[in-house]
């Protein structure tokens, strides 16, 4: 009980150290992952549904299509590790098709969620063992010990979540990753794809104004649960797709001048400030392949939709020595 108490006031001090942190820079920013308290996963969960939002439908299409080819891929005995599981939707088709699967663990920094999940999953699954683990995969982690010796493990990483980190973090993610795994372990990766840069800017501007809700929350999230006086009202979404860089660059807008105030902190912003909230960086499948290969990836098939809006890659883990 004690332990829960510490771990969440330890976890507050960490999100109040970032987010002061991070206002106080000339160009302001907020991290990305605090995007997802209860409201933000809600809201996440209604862009998954929008029309204009085509990756996580596109990329659950591409599993249930091909999930056969995958977990052929993937091979037999495979111990499955999922980043960022949340309610592990994507994985049940892949779970059902995998060849003598060992065990899965679903990774994610929301404990309640994923226990919760991991209980769903060891009823839906009996045959596979299911071994939740809270971490934040950034920070890096140890694998469990399963009953049942893998062959190998691989990493799922759906959803292109990859594109939240610019090409040096998604390297070392990709390293980390690699390190984790060791020779021979497999990456299933989701990508989204580079197109025409009006389908993009839609996906991030959607007309229901629910991406701009996802975005403002953050300030709520920062105004609950750390008694900031942010008026929400006060501020706009920003969402634009840079061609050049291949990625949607978020902000949160100020529409006027204004002072807010948390703690003993006061942050000032001008008419037009911009607080920088997320990127979301869209890849070619030869791109991803050569940022992957600096961690020791190689590509060993994809698989992708019929418009090629987003692709499912599967990569091994083959340093070369020298
Ligand atoms: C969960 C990181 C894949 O980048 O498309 C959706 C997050 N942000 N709309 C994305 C997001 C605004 C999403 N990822």
């Amino acid at each position: 009980m004690t332990q829960v108490t510490n771990e969440s006031a330890a976890q507050k001090q960490v999100f109040l150290a970032d987010v002061v942190q991070g206002l106080s820079q000339p160009i302001k920013k907020l991290q990305c992952k605090y995007f997802y308290d209860e409201r933000g996963s809600q809201l996440f969960d209604q862009i998954c549904q929008l029309d204009e939002y085509y990756l996580t439908r596109t990329e659950q299409s591409i599993m249930d299509q091909f999930a056969g080819e995958i977990a052929d891929q993937l091979g037999i005995g495979v111990m499955l590790v999922e980043f960022g599981s949340g309610s592990s939707t994507k994985t049940q088709v892949l779970l059902r098709h995998l060849n003598q699967p060992v065990a899965y663990v679903p990774l994610d920094i929301s404990e309640e969620h994923l226990l919760k999940t991991a209980e769903g999953l060891r009823i839906q699954f009996p045959d596979i063992e299911i071994l939740p683990v809270v971490a934040d995969f950034t920070k890096g982690f140890t694998l469990p010990v399963s009953k049942k010796r893998p062959s190998h493990a691989a990493v799922f990483f759906p959803g292109s979540t990859i594109g939240n980190f610019e090409p040096d973090a998604a390297k070392s993610t990709l390293t980390l990753i690699a390190e984790l795994l060791g020779q021979d372990g497999g990456l299933l990766i989701g990508i989204d794809l580079q197109k025409d840069p009006s389908i993009i800017h839609a996906a991030y501007n959607d007309a229901s104004g629910v991406t701009e809700q996802f975005n403002l929350n953050l300030l709520h999230r920062v105004n609950n649960e750390l008694g900031a006086d942010f008026d929400i009202k006060q501020f706009e979404h920003l969402a634009n797709y840079n061609e050049q860089l291949g990625r949607i660059e978020i902000y949160v807008v100020s529409k006027c001048n204004q002072v807010v105030t948390l703690g003993e902190h006061t942050f000032t912003f001008k008419t037009n400030e911009r607080i920088f909230t997320e990127y979301s960086h869209k890849y070619t499948i030869e791109g991803f392949a050569k940022l992957a290969a600096d961690s020791g990836f190689v590509l060993r098939k994809h698989w992708t939709d019929e418009n090629q809006m987003f692709a499912v890659l599967h990569l091994v883990h083959q340093p070369i020595k020298n």
